[in-house]
């Protein structure tokens, strides 16, 4: 195992994700819980190895958004065509957050990359929430935030005016849920933050307005270079995250060339303070 940054991400040799052993899973699965996320290079892992990896977890969640592979439905497609100027996840964000009980991670496997470009940051959230300032600490202590999805995807939404919003489904789903701003991990508790500059629309008790000083004051201090890791993908490159430990963000950066991944997200727990 290797640490691909200071705080964030691990890359995980000599294993076989088709194939690991009960206890080779129960390994991986700790340290993507402490590290945020963890890369597995030239994996042979086909669709269907893909959906059968995800079910040793706790379940699958089907994204509500994304295109599903037509003979997969288990599978979202995470894609840009050579035409297409917007891409999927091109901000800092954690999936599923707007859910009551948000997804605990994503499995993401590299089906086509651009020659050059394409990579995903992550970012930390314990070492976020440990870096934060006494006063930043003590001004967010038993604070709750509400989260929603619904000004991104809808007809109206951030995509619905982009070359995305002909693939995109679920233009009529309404989403919403107030979580913890910090939360514990639920299996290692540690603390972490929970809030995102996506979908973390405002504080409980606070309007829109009175919440985006603290919001943005948040988001500048997670996003400190420390915290973060930056994936390069890879032919046979899998990436397996926890959106609790950690945020994501798709790099934009390779106009004129095709980008397909396949994503299945696995299903989470309540989140508590
Ligand atoms: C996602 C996502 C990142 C990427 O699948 O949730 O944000 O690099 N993708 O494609
Ligand atoms: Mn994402």
């Amino acid at each position: 195992m290797k640490p691909m940054a200071l705080h964030c991400g691990i890359e995980i040799g000599d294993v076989a994700l088709a194939s690991c052993s009960d206890a080779q899973l129960q390994a991986i699965k700790q340290a993507i819980y402490e590290r945020g996320v963890a890369v597995f290079r030239d994996q042979d892992f086909t669709p269907r190895d893909h959906i059968a990896f995800a079910k040793r977890w706790d379940g699958i969640d089907v994204n509500a958004y994304f295109p599903l592979d037509p003979a997969f439905p288990e599978i979202a497609l995470v894609k840009k065509a050579p035409d297409q100027r917007t891409n999927i996840g091109g901000a800092w964000h954690t999936d599923h957050s707007y859910d009551p009980v948000p997804a605990m991670g994503s499995i993401l496997v590299a089906r086509e990359l651009p020659p050059t470009g394409g990579d995903t940051l992550f970012a930390h959230m314990g070492a976020a929430y440990d870096a934060l300032s006494d006063d930043l600490k003590a001004r967010i202590e038993g604070l709750e935030a509400f989260h929603t999805a619904d000004h991104v995807y809808s007809q109206g939404g951030v995509y619905a005016g982009t070359d995305q919003a002909g693939e995109l489904r679920g233009q009529d789903v309404t989403t919403g849920a107030v979580h913890p701003v910090v939360i514990r991990h639920p299996q290692t508790g540690r603390k972490l933050l929970y809030v995102n500059a996506a979908f973390t629309l405002h504080f409980v008790g606070q309007s829109r307005e009175e919440s985006l000083p603290l919001l943005m004051e948040l988001t500048s201090a997670a996003l400190a270079a420390d915290n973060q890791c930056r994936l390069e993908w890879e032919a046979g490159t899998v990436a397996i995250w926890d959106n609790r430990t950690t945020w994501h963000n798709a790099m934009n950066d390779y106009h004129g060339h095709a980008r397909e991944m396949h994503r299945i997200t696995l299903t989470g727990e309540t989140l508590a303070a």
